[in-house]
């Protein structure tokens, strides 16, 4: 067992550090502050290779593997879970499921500029009524007698909404076959029937912009099929096995940056005469946020890993970003509980962990759906 990484990755390591480390975290307050959407930033991150690290170089990626991905999207969101999360959608939830299931054709015309930065794409599976129950979906998709198909019904939640120029829509070609009546379609934002609704107001991650979206009479051409008619549901699950992996590695990240302050903190911080450093109960607390936080980055680096070998990785996904999750919501909370005050303050970043921790519990699955999918892994039960 290697527990070294490549050159190539230490270096895709080492730009996005600088990045979020230099321009990323120093803006960041701004940003989440604002509830702004960074679209220099984002374009930088394009501009250095970070909008599409697994995409192949011909459709304007970096060409590399899942492992260079979990560690740039780490250093990443360690700078802003917000600019990662804009990362994410790009990198796995977009042109995943566009590079696996798309023709030749739709890898040119709408993998290239998202892999790029140039542009902004989103993902749109749930709905108002349905979120982890996705199969439930209403959101209509009529075939036409030449191919082409009418989309009428809304979706929520859609992470880069706002500002996206192409989305990954799934919408229910055929009812009667639950899963299996699902179809993946390819959207351009500036076509007829495309609607932007409100935004959503967040807890953190605030400055990637949210929102819900409108289908209405809107036409999508034959070719703009992505995969074959009724293999959305598990176009959709297979990205979201990739997305996974990502977030997994969006909560490394931001545990570390509260892992990182708390050790400079509990040095100079003191409390009875002593560095609170000291104190065995600190102690414990440090011991047990290093702890979570090296599992969870074993368990995602592992999940990466067997993507790469190209076999199935449902549950490895699962666990580390379960894993992950539930270390950062924790490792959060325990980071702002040290800081006292000044983790309850706007002073310093402490509190934005803590909130933007919490998402990672919820989208791309909720922890509940994590536990379910591994569960069915395990057992063979349904
Ligand atoms: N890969 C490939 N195929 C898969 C799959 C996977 N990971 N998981 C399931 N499938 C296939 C099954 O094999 C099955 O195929 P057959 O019909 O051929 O047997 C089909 O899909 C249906 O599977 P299930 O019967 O298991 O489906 P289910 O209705 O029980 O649902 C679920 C399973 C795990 C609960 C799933 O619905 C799920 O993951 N829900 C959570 C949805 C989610 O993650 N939403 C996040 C929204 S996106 C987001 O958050 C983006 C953002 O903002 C950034």
């Amino acid at each position: 067992m290697d527990f070294g990484f490549t050159e190539e990755q230490l270096m895709l390591q080492d730009v996005a550090r600088r990045i979020a480390q230099e321009k990323i975290a120093p803006s960041a307050e701004h940003f989440d502050r604002l509830g702004e959407f960074p679209v220099d930033n984002m374009r930088m991150l394009g501009e250095n290779g970070l909008m599409g690290i697994e995409v192949p170089e011909e459709y304007g990626g970096a060409g590399m593997d899942p492992i260079a991905y979990v560690l740039a999207m780490i250093e990443i969101a360690a700078g802003d879970a917000a600019h990662s999360t804009i990362m994410s959608v790009n990198n796995s939830l977009f042109c995943n499921g566009i590079l696996l299931n798309g023709t030749e054709a739709q890898k040119q015309k709408y993998v290239r500029a998202i892999a790029e930065g140039r542009e902004i794409g989103a993902f749109a599976l749930t709905e108002p009524q349905s979120g982890s129950d996705a199969t439930a979906m209403r959101c209509r998709a009529v075939k036409q007698a030449d191919g082409s198909y009418v989309v009428n019904g809304k979706k929520s939640w859609i992470t880069s909404g706002p500002v996206c120029k192409y989305i990954v829509l799934f919408a229910m070609s055929t009812p009667e076959l639950g899963a299996r009546g699902i179809t993946a379609f390819l959207i351009d934002t500036a076509n007829p029937g495309f609607h932007r609704g409100k935004t959503e107001p967040k807890l953190g991650i605030r400055a990637s912009a949210t929102c819900e979206i409108e289908f209405q009479d809107y036409v999508v051409a034959a070719e703009d099929v992505l995969g074959a008619e009724g293999q959305g549901f598990k176009i959709a699950m297979g990205v979201l096995d990739a997305g996974r992996i990502g977030i997994a590695s969006q909560a490394i990240g931001i545990a570390r940056a509260a892992y990182e302050a708390t050790l400079e903190y509990v040095k100079e911080r003191k409390a009875f005469g002593a560095a609170i450093g000291t104190f065995q109960m600190t102690q414990a607390k440090i011991a047990d946020m290093k702890c979570k936080l090296d599992a969870a980055l074993l368990l995602t680096l592992r999940a990466a890993w067997v993507k790469g070998q190209g076999q199935r990785f449902s549950n490895e996904a699962a666990i580390a970003k379960l894993t992950a999750s539930e270390a950062a919501m924790w490792i959060t909370h325990q980071a702002v509980q040290i800081h006292g005050g000044m983790g309850y303050s706007k002073e310093m970043p402490l509190e934005r962990y803590f909130r933007d921790a919490k998402i990672t519990e919820i989208y791309e699955g909720t922890s509940e759906i994590q536990r379910l999918v591994i569960a069915r892994n395990e057992t063979g039960l349904r």
